[in-house]
């Protein structure tokens, strides 16, 4: 297993043995941080964290994770920096790679992290394109193991906005870990075809299928896992808000929809999520549209069917493996891996 010096933009550029590997050093990594047992293997590198869209998980978990591995890092937010107005990708690629060992990019296409990779000689890593949230997935699938022990045997519903970013990436993770995936959602929002023929492919050839459905009792009734997303995602239009909540509000989950799903279903959800109004954007929704929730109600989000939170933490516990693997021999922690 050899991932030193490697990017990490999308799953499907990892096999499922990476993958799981992968989660096997988070594991060893959350297990380290529960019992407070130092591991600073990467003292004295210096990792940039470039974010052009907002943030609270991803980059606190960038930047516990580098503390925690004894690295410095540096933030550059949406403004502050020169990046996209004054200098290129292509040169700020190559500005930062004379500074740091690894960069963190957070943005809009999949093709501007690609081409960041391309001129970078350092590992580049995924915190969040339009099309893809890798370092989301991994997280989510460590979450699913611990809460259901493996993967065997299980469906994944995404419902909701199915060709937004987390719906992509959890068909490409489920068909990578050969787990059921439903994407359930109105026609309009459903993935691109190409990328759900790969997803086929990749799926039986781990035993598993992905399925496409308009229709919620269908999409949910096997369902061990229901996991629904943000109607507009970052980036997209304000305008989009009355199409959105048109077309999904007759998926939102409610404890009734949720009652259609197998009876030990989780809800997972990346988070941030519009469960009740206590936000600027939900109150200015509630304004308009007169809705006080909208993806999930607060009622099943506060249920004890929510593993939000244990998500949440996952991200740091993932995206530290990931930086500590494409930065190191990936030697000091095999002694806990089987611990
Ligand atoms: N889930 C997620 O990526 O959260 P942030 O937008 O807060 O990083
Ligand atoms: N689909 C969401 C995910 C946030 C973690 C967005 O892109 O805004």
């Amino acid at each position: 297993m050899n991932f030193k010096g490697r990017d990490f933009l999308k799953l499907l550029d990892f096999t499922p043995e990476e993958i799981t590997y992968m989660l096997d050093v988070a594991a060893a990594f959350k297990r380290l941080k529960h019992a407070d047992i130092e591991h600073e293997y990467l003292r004295r590198k210096n990792v940039v964290l470039l974010f052009e869209k907002d943030s609270t998980r991803t980059r606190c978990s960038f930047e516990v994770a580098s503390a925690d591995l004894g690295m410095k890092s540096t933030y550059l937010g949406p403004t502050g920096s020169q990046v996209g107005k004054k200098e290129s990708i292509k040169d700020t690629a190559r500005v930062l790679s004379r500074m740091y060992q690894g960069i963190e990019y957070r943005g809009f296409d999949q093709s501007i992290v690609e081409e960041l990779a391309e001129y970078a000689s350092v590992p580049v890593w995924n915190g969040l394109t339009t099309q893809f949230h890798p370092t989301q997935m991994l997280a989510d699938f460590l979450t699913i193991r611990e809460h259901f022990g493996s993967f065997k045997n299980l469906q994944l519903t995404f419902m909701g906005d199915a060709c937004n970013n987390a719906g992509n990436s959890l068909m490409v993770t489920s068909a990578k870990l050969g787990v059921n995936f439903v994407a359930c959602g109105p026609k309009e929002l459903w993935p691109d075809p190409e990328l759900v023929a790969t997803c086929r492919k990749i799926a039986a050839e781990n035993g598993s299928t992905v399925t496409l459905t308009d229709d919620k009792e269908e999409g949910l009734k096997n369902a061990n896992i229901v996991y629904v997303d943000v109607w507009v995602s970052m980036g997209e239009p304000e305008e989009l808000w009355a199409k959105r909540i048109a077309l999904l509000q007759p998926y939102q989950l409610t404890k009734e929809v949720m009652a259609m799903a197998k009876p030990d279903c989780v809800l997972m959800h990346a988070l941030p999520s519009f469960h009740n109004t206590e936000t600027t954007i939900a109150k200015d929704i509630e304004k308009k549209f007169g809705l006080k929730e909208m993806e999930v109600t607060d009622e099943v989000f506060e249920s004890d069917r929510s593993i939000v939170f244990d998500e949440a933490e996952n991200r740091m516990h993932t995206i530290k493996a990931v930086m500590y693997l494409t930065l190191s021999d990936g030697e000091e922690i095999k002694h806990e891996l089987h611990s």
